[in-house]
């Protein structure tokens, strides 16, 4: 338990849970290749675990309690040790009631630097989180209500770079930043824009991407994602620049002013295209690959049912009376979200997907709900190959893939990793309440 000034002097102070006493917690650095050892001492008064979110680590490093480790209880400790084959943006939180863990302040970024890093002025990390905060300026305590569960999540009312609220980030004309933004809110989805600039995204979910401006302008993150971005200071000395979220429709807001200093550019001309080199991913054989469809339901205004209420015959007094009821008890249950027709309860189960070691998948996933969702697969990263039937000319290696309501999208990875792994929705009062499943590669 830690206390932090989240909105800033002048505010009162937040009560947190914290790795280390801050918020975010520490930043891991290590070299492509190096292991990790960490020793984590359980100071909460409730169970916990680490995750190393989108890191590909052996099963029984993956911290999901129940199903790959026993939780670590208060007082106890668990030594994680792995080595880090992929550079990238990673980061780690707890998997026990992630939901209220994650968002009291448990969240830190992992970096795995490159053995030759791209060029840069600096490289920057932005922990972007968001908070529910009461007037006096602490965290309110309704977790997990039924409310944000059926809906879009618990989304807050304060956003945070590096657990605070940022007036301003100086800035040098001429200078150019590698920005690794990261999303470790519980709902929030972000739509960033940086006026006046061009970022270019060089990498999302760590994994190295052909160098793209982002589509629209707008740099979008659900929870769980991260973006790398190569952002050069090409305004006059003495500008000020809003960076804008404007993800969600009137509700844009500021979220830090760039301000450049007034000494003189640092150089004239940015120089050349930043490419990361790839990392070793095994990449999925897409013409022997098997298929399975995977859907998602639930949640408040549920397209089937919706669509059986608007059939031709339509639906007697009787039966939508007890679809409402149904839905009332689903809804008391905590079974909100469903994989497959499944809702599914705490971390271990029998997997619902039995994958073979060194076969490629295919997942045909479609969103049949009226809500976003960031689907993550832990162990292994996969290619979003296609977007609504839209084939991608430029697949996209990820760990955490943002779905819009409606949407289909086609993910693809060679099943390389052996253990149970999870699959579930990375806005964690969904993941709480039903939408997570297990996935078996023996
Ligand atoms: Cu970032 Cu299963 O987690
Ligand atoms: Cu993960
Ligand atoms: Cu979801």
């Amino acid at each position: 338990m830690a206390r932090t000034a989240l909105v800033g002097a002048g505010a009162p102070a937040t009560d947190v849970w914290a790795y280390n006493a801050t918020v975010p917690g520490p930043s891991i650095r290590l070299r492509q290749g190096e292991r990790l050892r960490v020793q984590a001492v359980n100071r909460l008064a409730e169970n916990t675990t680490v995750h190393w979110h989108g890191i590909r680590l052996p099963n029984s490093m993956d911290g999901v309690p129940d199903l790959t480790q026993r939780p670590i209880i208060p007082g106890g400790s668990f030594l994680y040790e792995f080595d880090a084959p992929d550079a990238g943006t990673f980061w780690y939180h707890p998997h026990s009631r992630s939901y209220e863990q994650v968002d009291r302040g448990l969240a830190g970024a992992l970096i795995v630097e490159e053995h030759d890093p791209p060029d840069v002025d600096r490289d920057l990390v932005w922990v972007l989180d968001d908070w529910r905060l009461a007037a006096d300026a602490s965290i309110t305590s309704d977790f997990a209500n039924a409310m944000d569960m059926s809906h879009a999540g618990r989304l807050g009312n304060t956003v945070t770079i590096n657990g605070q609220v940022q007036e301003e980030l100086a800035v040098r004309a001429g200078e150019r930043l590698r920005l690794r933004l990261l999303n470790v809110a519980n709902a929030r989805i972000f739509g960033l824009a940086f006026s006046g600039h061009a970022p270019q995204i060089i990498a999302i979910d760590g994994q190295p991407t052909e160098p793209h401006a982002p589509e629209n302008g707008r740099i979008v993150l659900g929870p769980g994602m991260r973006i790398d971005i190569i952002l050069d200071l090409a305004l006059e000395p003495g500008s000020r620049v809003a960076v804008t979220d404007d993800f969600y429709r009137n509700r844009s807001y500021k979220l830090v002013d760039l301000v450049y200093r007034p000494e003189r550019a640092l150089r004239s001309r940015s120089s050349a295209e930043v490419r990361l080199p790839p990392n070793p991913l095994a990449r999925p054989d897409l013409e022997q690959a098997e298929r399975h469809a995977i859907e998602f339901g639930g949640g408040m205004m549920d397209p089937k049912m919706r669509r059986r209420m608007m059939s031709p015959e339509g639906m007697t007094p009787e039966a939508r009376e007890m679809m409402a009821r149904s839905m009332m008890e689903r809804m008391r249950a905590g079974h909100i979200w469903t994989i497959n027709g499944k809702a599914a309860e705490g971390h271990l189960h029998e997997p619902d997907l039995l994958l073979r070691h060194g076969k490629s998948y295919v997942l045909d996933m479609l969103n049949d709900t009226a809500w976003h969702h960031t689907m993550h697969l832990h162990g292994m990263t996969f290619q979003v190959v296609s977007r609504n039937g839209r084939t991608l000319t430029r697949p996209v290696w990820q760990d955490t893939v943002l779905m819009d309501p409606g949407e289909r999208v086609a993910i693809a990875f060679a099943a390389d990793n052996p253990g149970d792994w999870m699959f579930h929705c990375h806005v964690l009062e969904h993941q709480a309440s039903g939408m997570m499943s297990v996935v078996r590669v023996s």
